[in-house]
């Protein structure tokens, strides 16, 4: 690989030994993929936090042994620096007020603090979301990134023409202090071109028919690049955060283009670099009614367990939700839990809608999520959720069956215990 002279010194261990062994890794890393040099980011997220019990008797050693043998994949322990570059938390696995709730052990909420301290001092900031573009991590165009979490990276890469790879806790630890990542994949602007035209013959509007549109479409293009023909409404934030986050589940999609609406493709010839379409895909109604059938893997109507926020909610979702709940009760039999970044938090706290949905009976989360987590109340049996991401991971993680359907289907079920969703 070739590396600059900075690079080299890194390496060669003239900036201390957590820069040397985290190039080392990233050398590693990238020759394995054919990377031939490396890029430099000033802006990675990625997962530092140490807070399962797994991790517990590393953390007895000490933080620098959590993020050397964690986020360098080193054996031997090295001092942590500040990061080079400017680097977030994503999503960690206890909510810091409700861990009781989650039912974490004093011990593991203590781990992640002591981890949030260390990590606070060497300047990793923790959002704690997996949308830090919700809460002011919004790189611009063209700017190379080091991020985890496929539901961050599509969005990173297709709506705000960033660029970066899926990246996993090793590189992200070793770019954090170098502020290097290997030059491959969607950094490199040739592989960054459509390969499926998806024709849309069915309006596509609300947030649930944005998430279908992508559950679909991850199914049907796998981890190619799908181009939309057009949308037929447009599209917002919110929209395309749960859009992304389905076709990322449902198909490794890391990246698409919208003619006219996402930064890279301005023309449908644009958003395929002026070559045709590998193959086009219809979406019409049959596909969307066979898309939500596959959604729903629960029989029983009676729900117990009600989560939205995958991915975190944004300030819009939690006003809704709060409206949806205003002078309203819970089923006693049902839990909600309602997650948005903690940053948002603050704002809908400011706002009483956090007030509404508590006095309603639900609870709402920062930090986590029960997918990340693996933590929901105990007995839950029949989830519901407004996210396909949700939907398409907690029945097989947590060995629950779940129903999707929009925000407001999901607040009649916690209010009547019965799920009564239809498309
Ligand atoms: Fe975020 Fe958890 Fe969903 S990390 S995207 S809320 S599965």
């Amino acid at each position: 690989m070739d590396l600059t002279d900075y690079e080299r010194a890194m390496l060669d261990g003239e900036h201390g030994r957590a820069k040397a062994r985290a190039m080392e890794l990233l050398v590693r890393y990238g020759e394995a993929l054919g990377a031939e040099r490396l890029v430099e980011t000033n802006n990675v997220a990625g997962a530092f936090n140490a807070s399962t019990p797994s991790v517990k008797h590393i953390v007895e050693r000490g933080m620098d042994s959590v993020f050397s043998e964690l986020n360098l994949d080193s054996d031997e322990v090295v001092e942590v620096p500040r990061m080079a570059a400017s680097t977030c938390q994503l999503i960690t696995g206890i909510d810091n007020d409700n861990w009781k709730l989650q039912g974490a052990s004093e011990e593991l909420i203590g781990m992640q603090r002591e981890a949030e301290r260390y990590l606070g001092a060497r300047g990793i900031n923790m959002f704690a979301t997996c949308t830090p573009y919700q809460v002011g991590n919004v790189p611009v165009k063209g700017e190379h990134c080091a991020w985890m979490e496929s539901s961050a990276v599509i969005y990173c890469n297709s709506v705000l023409g960033a660029r970066t790879n899926v990246e996993g806790k090793e590189s992200t630890g070793a770019a954090g202090l170098t502020g290097r990542i290997p030059y491959w994949g969607y950094h490199i602007t040739e592989n960054r071109y459509g390969s499926h035209l998806i024709e849309l013959d069915t309006e596509v509007d609300d947030m649930m028919d944005w998430g279908l549109l992508g559950y679909f479409i991850g199914y049907a293009v796998e981890d190619e690049i799908p181009v939309l023909q057009q949308a037929t409404h447009q599209p917002n934030l919110i929209k395309l955060k749960h859009f992304g986050a389905a076709a990322a589940s449902s198909g490794g999609v890391e990246m698409y283009h919208i003619p006219g609406v996402t930064p890279e493709a301005p023309t449908l010839e644009d958003a395929f670099g002026g070559r045709k379409p590998r193959e086009v895909i219809r979406y019409g109604k049959a596909e969307r009614k066979a898309t939500y059938e596959k959604l729903q893997s629960a029989s029983d109507r009676k729900v117990d367990f009600i989560m939205l926020g995958c991915p975190h909610n944004s300030i819009e979702q939690m006003e809704l939700i709060a409206h949806l709940l205003t002078d309203r009760t819970i089923h006693p039999d049902v839990q909600l839990w309602v997650h948005t970044p903690r940053a948002i938090k603050q704002v809908a706290d400011r706002n009483g809608y956090c007030e509404v949905i508590t006095k309603a009976g639900g609870v709402v989360m920062s930090d986590t999520c029960p997918a990340i987590s693996r933590r929901l109340p105990p007995g839950v049996r029949v989830i519901a959720t407004d996210s396909a991401k949700q939907a398409h991971y907690l029945p097989a993680i947590a060995k629950v069956d779940g129903w999707f359907g929009s925000v407001r289907q999901c607040i009649e079920a916690a209010v009547s215990g019965q799920w009564n969703g239809a498309v």
